[in-house]
């Protein structure tokens, strides 16, 4: 059971609210994790009453959950659940909101920011003005979605611009990558296994890739998506979190702070990008008109809200080393795109070949590599693939692969929201970035990001439906090497 609390959201009305944030704590409520005295002020600038947020919160959940809504639980949940009007540009709303929260006598805050990213600091600066972020009664938390920035050194002006307001222990940046189940599990399998460990390193593994494809388009997020672009949008948070977490050295513990220092050992290893190297280490493209699941979409440029001379990235790729003792030479080759063949998300890792071929002229493939798969989503599953010979007199070879799948395709499993929202309320750090770690994965990026924005103003292109751009390809150190599209190496080796 947790702390009492009082969740205070600003932007209780929005996308997030609705698919995320309303049915992770309804979700909290079923499981019994929320405590008697947590409260729900729902903020939006629309004119509406509690009860109709209510009435419209109980539909959010509806459409979203796990099985079958309990009437007895929703009841519950809705009675936590006040609404409160008010525009965040508004000053007069924050004392509004300060003296209703004295009347609640609730000693523990936590704001969520599911807001505009322009608006965040702001936000903290009234707060603070109201003296609602002071930890003298009780915890005071800020949960803050990304981006977290837009580059290096707006992410350095808006750290700046809240350090002043609040210390790192209250503020909760999210990135709902980082308490995905089969993420999650990348720690276990890695940390409570010994199998694996001698193998893990640039002695064994020949490259790592790791990729986030989507069926989706940019929808109706056209006016932000263009801004942002896939580098930011994707792969500076979430796919640089995920390669962390497969680089880095076993933590002193697993406790908040132990865990984030390795992360950010990994990340201030990785290479700098010379910006005369962008082109051989990153590259970008737009989708065209297509056809998804048979169906027939539009190009990137005729989406809603986009200019026709838009060169914003919807596939990013990029090639990184880490220059320590363990990777020194090792290709990680991060890839993510929009209207892509299929949607999923995995880390495959290519080990490294025999040091000796002794079936050469035999029908022992010998191309065949070792791959290490980590699905995690929409099948959260572990396969390992190795070469074995087929039965019969002939010395024919096939790949067998040991399968762990935890969680099949079409199965809910538990959102990461549900995760994150009890880590606030607990005052568990660990599924957060810590200020450093967000600064360094702009590092990263910024060369990147700087070049493409002063590059002419054409971008490679790649149909929607497709596996994305194939000029990606040079980006790979070998020429046998590819893409790995599919958990399955039947179904790969058919794409490729
Ligand atoms: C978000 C991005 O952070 O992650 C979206 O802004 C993307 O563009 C989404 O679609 C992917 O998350 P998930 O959990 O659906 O894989």
């Amino acid at each position: 059971m947790s702390q009492d609390c009082t969740f205070i959201i600003f932007g209780a009305t929005g996308s997030l609210s609705r698919i995320k944030l309303m049915p992770a704590l309804y979700h909290l409520e079923q499981a019994g994790k929320l405590s008697d005295g947590l409260r729900i002020i729902a903020c939006g600038r629309r004119d509406w009453s509690s009860e109709s947020y209510v009435e419209k919160a109980q539909g959010w959940v509806a459409d979203t959950v796990r099985g079958e809504v309990d009437q007895k639980i929703i009841e519950k949940f809705s009675s936590r659940i006040q609404y409160f009007k008010g525009d965040l540009e508004d000053q007069s709303m924050y004392a509004r909101l300060a003296t209703l929260l004295q009347q609640q006598d609730q000693n523990n805050l936590a704001f969520y920011m599911a807001i505009k990213p322009q608006d965040f600091g702001a936000v903290i600066d009234q707060l603070s003005d109201q003296n609602l972020l002071d930890e003298s009664q009780g915890f005071r938390r800020v949960v803050i979605e990304k981006p977290f920035g837009f580059d290096l050194e707006s992410a350095q002006a808006l750290q700046a611009q809240i350090a002043t307001r609040l210390d790192e222990r209250q503020v909760f940046r999210i990135d709902h990558y980082l308490a995905k189940g089969m993420v999650q599990n990348v720690l276990v399998f890695r940390f409570a296994n010994l199998l694996m460990e001698p193998l893990w390193n640039r002695n064994c593994i020949d490259h790592i890739q790791i990729t986030h494809s989507e069926q989706m388009g940019v929808g109706s997020r056209g006016n932000y998506y263009d801004e942002s672009g896939a580098l930011r949008d994707m792969l500076q948070s979430h796919l640089m979190q995920l390669l962390t977490l497969i680089a880095m050295e076993p933590p002193v513990s697993m406790s908040a702070e132990e865990l984030r220092d390795e992360k950010v050992k990994v990340l201030k290893s990785i290479r700098p990008i010379k910006q005369r190297h962008v082109h051989a280490h990153a590259h970008r493209a737009q989708y065209t008109a297509g056809s998804v699941n048979g169906e027939a979409v539009c190009g990137y440029i005729e989406e809603e809200g986009i200019p026709d001379d838009s060169v914003t990235e919807t596939y990013a790729a990029l090639k990184l080393y880490i220059d320590n003792w363990r990777w020194r030479g090792v290709p990680f080759y991060l890839r993510t795109g929009k209207r892509m063949k299929e949607s999923q998300s995995m880390i495959s890792i290519c080990f490294k070949q025999p040091p000796q071929q002794f079936f050469k002229d035999t029908g022992v493939d010998a191309k065949a590599r070792n791959w290490l798969i980590l699905g995690i989503q929409p099948e959260e599953c572990l396969r390992l693939e190795m070469t074995v010979k087929e039965p019969g007199l002939e010395m024919r070879t096939r790949t067998a692969s040991l399968d762990t799948t935890f969680v099949a395709d079409g199965v809910k499993t538990m959102d990461a929201y549900e995760d994150l929202l009890l880590d606030v309320i607990e005052g568990d750090q660990a599924l957060f970035l810590r200020w450093d770690e967000v600064e360094w994965a702009w590092r990263i990026v910024d060369p990147v990001l700087r070049a493409w924005a002063t590059e002419d103003k054409n971008i490679d292109t790649y149909q929607a439906g497709s596996w994305g751009a194939v000029k990606s390809r040079r980006l790979f150190d070998n020429e046998d090497v590819t893409w790995r599209h599919s958990i399955d190496i039947e179904a790969n080796e058919k794409e490729d």
